[in-house]
């Protein structure tokens, strides 16, 4: 199926809570605490979804009904939403080819999806799903000789975008993946075997798929690792901090358009603009990173502010349904990106997941602009309540 699918989704899950139940149900514990927890006490997380839904947005009832569309131009493609999927790292694990589900539904439904490196499809098969369109986010490996080549399999898969990652410094402080032994890589305790045999169809689909791996990093992994061994290699593999001086040879090196993912600061902003790149993802990793600190829509508003017009200002983190994209936009950002919206979705609905999710937020963020008489995403602005 090519581009421009019929917007459609399952009745029996009308929002992403109702998703996020069923996936509750369908998959393991420890899998389904790695998707949906954060760090520590959780706070950011929480404060990510509650202080986005502060923002109010004002209708104008007495416009001339306008023709709204969701279109929404970004890094020269017309995009048929304003939204996409963003990296997330062993999806394979929390659905079977959930990655290969996902890529194939942004595809049809003309939005961008992000690559994970650590997820559990390769570079290669994501732009063969969605004909070169997938973008790509790179981990900075330790060795030059690895990014490079990594780099440049990117380039041969014609992924139009390279997501550079900068807030994963440190692997963050996660209880409840401590506690369930899921650091990296998963750990197959009795506990957690006790759990996937409470879930059949989870089983079943595992084993009809094979167990997940690390598809993109394979050629740069010894064979027959145990998982011991696997988690020193991987951390051996990446190098996590991200200073100007790595992201500077990246700028010579990719042709393509190269964003910065993890903004939380002006101060990065402005680096960001320095270093020449195109565009910014602000971002706190959904909350799993840094406890204390700030949801992402308050850095968003003074970013947007101060250089949306020299850099492409973007945002992810807390967003759960259309009239969430909506506050985004009216915030200052030009588009948005959703984790674990999508993988509740994979996870709930398994091959419909992807097309289920995107159908829905899309006539969500409809009814709003609809509602609130919106022409075009870039207007949402203009109806922000201001404070
Ligand atoms: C389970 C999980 C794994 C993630 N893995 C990655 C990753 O490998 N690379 C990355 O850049 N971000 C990763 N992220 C962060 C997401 O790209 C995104 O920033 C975050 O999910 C946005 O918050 P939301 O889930 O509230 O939408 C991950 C997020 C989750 C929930």
């Amino acid at each position: 199926m090519r581009n421009g699918k019929e917007i459609k989704f399952n009745s029996k899950y009308p929002s992403i809570e109702d998703l996020r139940n069923r996936a509750k149900q369908r998959i393991p514990r420890f899998a389904f605490e790695y998707l949906d927890g954060g760090c520590n006490e959780e706070v950011n997380l929480l404060k990510n979804t509650s202080e986005i839904r502060d923002v109010e947005l004002k209708p104008k009832y007495l416009n001339a009904g306008p023709e709204s569309s969701l279109k929404t131009e970004l890094f020269g493609h017309e995009y048929d939403a304003p939204f996409g999927i963003a990296p997330v790292g062993l999806q394979g694990l929390m659905w079977p080819n959930a990655s290969q589900i996902l890529a194939k539904a942004a595809f049809e439904h003309n939005i961008p999806f992000i690559l994970s490196t650590v997820t559990t499809c390769s570079i290669e098969k994501a732009s063969e799903l969605t004909e070169g369109r997938a973008w790509f986010q790179l981990y900075h490996p330790s060795e030059n000789s690895v990014r490079d080549d990594i780099i440049s399999r990117a380039q041969a898969a014609e992924c139009p975008v390279l997501v550079l990652l900068c807030d994963v410094p440190t692997f963050g402080f996660r209880p409840k993946e401590i506690k369930n032994g899921l650091s990296m890589p998963p750990k197959m305790t009795v506990n957690n075997i006790l759990q996937i045999l409470g879930k059949p169809r989870w089983a079943f689909e595992t084993l009809m798929h094979g167990q997940p791996n690390f598809e993109t990093l394979k050629p740069y992994m010894p064979k027959n690792l145990n998982l011991k061994h696997l988690g020193l290699f991987m951390d051996k593999l990446f190098s996590k901090r991200m200073p100007e001086e790595k992201i500077a040879p990246i700028r010579d090196l990719w042709k393509g358009k190269l964003v910065l993912k993890g903004v939380a600061t002006e101060e990065d902003a402005e680096r960001a603009v320095k270093l020449g790149l195109d565009g910014i993802i602000v971002s706190n990793h959904g909350g799993r990173q840094l406890d204390a600190g700030e949801s992402t829509i308050k850095p968003l508003t003074r970013i947007a502010e101060k250089y949306g017009d020299q850099i492409t200002v973007m945002m992810d983190s807390g967003i759960r349904s259309g009239p969430d994209v909506a506050r985004t936009l009216a915030s200052g950002a030009k588009f948005t990106f959703m984790g674990r919206s999508f993988m509740y979705g994979a996870a709930a609905l398994g091959r419909q997941g992807g097309d289920h999710t995107i159908s829905l937020l899309k006539t969500q963020l409809q009814q709003v602009m609809h509602q609130i008489g919106c022409e075009r995403t870039s207007d949402f602005p203009d109806y922000l309540v201001d404070r």
